[in-house]
């Protein structure tokens, strides 16, 4: 009998078989969304020999996001021309056959990538939310220049905010119109977005556990197999923010968040004001570490203002006020915080939803 799975949904008291957990993933999560996920996934909780390939991945790596990740990824080096083909021409049926092939004749090759790669969500097009977050904390201490600092940045999309351009619902624009890459996001709510500009930005710095290096074609190709194989405008988003910041690739420094990031402020100029992003990213730490990560925060402002701008669930980010919102609520609140010498003025400035394409600002522009 196949091995249980730990994951997502298992009915209660008792954990879900593999077969179990491909089969929910095809016909629930992938269903609707990604034909040709639904039908790969489906073909493999059907094959016992398959599901014995993807018994000897780690057991915290045979999740389907991240074996089909592995075939994409086997697919997209040219590795697997059969499965390349059929998700080009859209074939669910050659695809699951393929899938399949694949999984059973390159075994070793999807356990050693499914286990030495992160699983990464669709890290794009969270500049809508963070561009006027920022230029509101650099308004906020008369900052004229700022050093970008993208703590859990994982590829450090983030730190190219000011390079590209943004549209709003509203009939607002912000950053660079001419970039090759644009964003747009709907606004919620009568109230604009702050419409000064982010000042020059001086500095970028991305820290992670396990940062990406975008200028490595094997890193680079890991996020394009992480986004699903038949949602050509993701994989557009993707391509177009790989460029620009492959173009001008930021400082990375790779370790745990607490202990990188005095190095960090370190790296930016005295005169210059540090602001400090995380998106989606606190909720990889401990409780203990997120206080930690606010104390050092504190600890560098005895020299100098910082500021802090957080896009996360709601009362993930310590000291962030959430407007009185439930948690788990299905929406992230979007906070600017300044550490001066000896107080901290920290603020919720609004509401996003889906990844920050749909946000409400609530602070006053
Ligand atoms: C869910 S991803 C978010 C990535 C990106 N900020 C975004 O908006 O999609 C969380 C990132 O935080 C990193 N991370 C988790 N714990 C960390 C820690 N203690 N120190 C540094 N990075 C960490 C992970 O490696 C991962 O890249």
């Amino acid at each position: 009998m196949p091995a249980p799975i730990a994951g997502s949904a298992a009915p209660a008291g008792r954990a879900r078989t593999l077969a179990q957990v491909y089969r929910h993933f095809g016909a629930v999560d992938a269903a609707g969304t990604s034909p040709l996920y639904e039908r790969v996934a489906l073909a493999l909780s059907e094959s016992d020999e398959a599901l014995r390939a993807i018994e000897t991945v780690p057991a915290r790596k045979r999740h389907p996001t991240v074996v089909l990740a592995a075939l994409h990824d086997l697919a997209l080096a040219g590795r697997a021309p059969a499965l390349a083909t059929a998700y080009a021409a859209a074939d669910g049926a050659a695809a699951a056959a393929a899938a399949i092939d694949t999984l059973l004749r390159m075994t070793d090759s999807v356990v050693a990538i499914a286990a030495r790669r992160p699983p990464r969500a669709n890290e794009t097009g969270r500049c809508p939310v963070l561009y006027p977050a920022i230029a509101d904390a650099a308004r906020r201490v008369g900052a004229e220049a700022v050093g970008l600092i993208d703590v859990g940045c994982s590829a450090g999309l983030n730190l190219n905010v000011d390079r590209v351009g943004i549209t709003y619902s509203n009939g607002q624009s912000l950053g660079d119109l001419s970039s090759p890459v644009q964003m747009s996001a709907s606004i919620v709510g009568g109230r604009p977005v702050p419409a000064q500009p982010i000042p020059e930005v001086v500095a970028r710095v991305g820290v992670d556990r396990d940062p990406v290096d975008v200028t490595d074609p094997d890193e680079a190709r890991w996020l394009r197999a992480c986004l699903w194989p038949d949602q050509p405008e993701p994989a557009a988003r993707l391509e177009a923010e790989l460029a620009l910041a492959a173009a001008a690739p930021p400082v990375l420094l790779r370790g745990d968040a607490v202990e990188v990031l005095p190095d960090a402020l370190a790296s930016v100029p005295a005169d210059v004001l540090p602001v400090v992003i995380t998106t989606w990213a606190l909720s990889q730490f401990p409780l203990e570490s997120r206080l930690r990560f606010l104390h050092r925060l504190d600890e560098a402002a005895t020299r100098r203002a910082v500021a802090w701008v957080s896009v996360e669930g709601v009362g993930v980010a310590p000291a962030i006020p959430t407007f009185g919102d439930r948690r788990a609520s299905g929406h992230s609140i979007i906070g600017v915080a300044v550490f001066g010498h000896s107080d901290l003025r920290a603020e919720g400035v609004g509401r996003c939803w889906s990844r920050g394409s749909m946000l409400a600002w609530l602070a006053a522009a």
